[in-house]
């Protein structure tokens, strides 16, 4: 069975030191084009769907495409619900057979945060699914959630406390990331991630992938980001690769014909940077 928990492809990766890609999809052909790159890198990966994607193919539809496709590959892989603030979203999905769920209360505050994510992880268990947790929102906007505005960083034994409490399996600390597009390279806080994890050995999760150095994610993930999110990269690929295809053929309306241009770029992009994340070859 490729299905396996969220856990067991984080477990692995943390005490490897390899990061897995955790790449948002959008749709089949993009949920079809990361699978061929993980298949043929023989590489776990993490398939992410934001809320909105949820809302936009409805999650019964959804959860069916990735069962199917999922199915036909022979690498390890996991489905996970990305920034979900909405507790009923979370129970849909969960009770559908999603692999693990962020549960995004940074907009709460500390405390409300913790309660709830202590109820999430009890109904998570139950499915035998993992949840990822964030105190801190993670700046920039992710189809439709989040801030452009920098979040308050919360002091380690506050940030050490709610993982503790919590039982949370994978942690997003906000450490200068943000999602989208940077505008320059960005000046990233990897000791943060060190005394995290040093104090307490807990799967980091790293947001805000697009546009980061390949020796930032290397450094980082050697210190524990385990699980690296690429969401605006996919887009961009799927959109350009596209409107490239489009200006190339000008006359030509053949839908079959712009879809394999689109899928060869995500499989594309899908490679470059599972191959950065080290997770190449490591399938079991
Ligand atoms: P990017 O959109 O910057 O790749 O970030 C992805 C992410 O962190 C999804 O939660």
């Amino acid at each position: 069975m490729p299905i396996v928990p969220t856990q067991e492809i984080l477990q692995r990766a943390f005490r490897d030191r390899y990061g897995v890609a955790a790449i948002n999809i959008v749709n089949d052909l993009t949920l079809a084009a990361v699978l061929a790159a993980a298949e043929e890198l023989r590489a776990p990966l993490i398939v992410q769907t934001s809320v909105k994607t949820v809302k936009m193919e409805g999650a019964e539809v959804l959860f069916g495409m990735w069962q199917e496709m999922a199915g036909r590959v022979s690498v390890p892989v996991a489905l996970h619900l990305d920034h979900c603030p909405d507790r009923e979203v979370i129970s849909s999905c969960l009770a559908l057979g999603w692999n693990s769920v962020l549960f995004d209360a940074s907009k709460l505050s500390v405390e409300e945060n913790k309660r709830q994510c202590i109820e999430v992880v009890a109904e998570a268990r139950r499915y035998g699914a993992a949840v990822e947790g964030e105190i801190e929102g993670i700046k920039g906007v992710e189809d439709g959630i989040g801030s452009d505005e920098a979040g308050t960083i919360q002091a380690l034994d506050v940030a050490l406390d709610f993982v503790r409490s919590t039982g949370i399996d994978c942690f997003a600390p906000a450490i200068g990331n943000a999602h989208g597009m940077y505008r320059t390279t960005p000046h990233l806080d990897n000791q943060r991630v060190s005394d995290i994890v040093s104090a307490m050995p807990v799967p980091i999760a790293l947001h805000g992938g697009t546009g980061m150095r390949p020796e930032q994610f290397s450094d980082l993930i050697a210190r524990g980001c385990a699980k690296v999110n690429i969401s605006t990269a996919l887009k961009i690929e799927f959109m350009k690769s596209g409107y490239d295809y489009m200006t190339a053929h000008p006359g030509e309306y053949d839908p079959p014909a712009l879809f394999r241009a689109q899928r060869a770029a995500v499989i594309e992009m899908a490679r470059a940077h599972i191959e950065m994340f080290g997770s190449a070859g490591k399938a079991w």
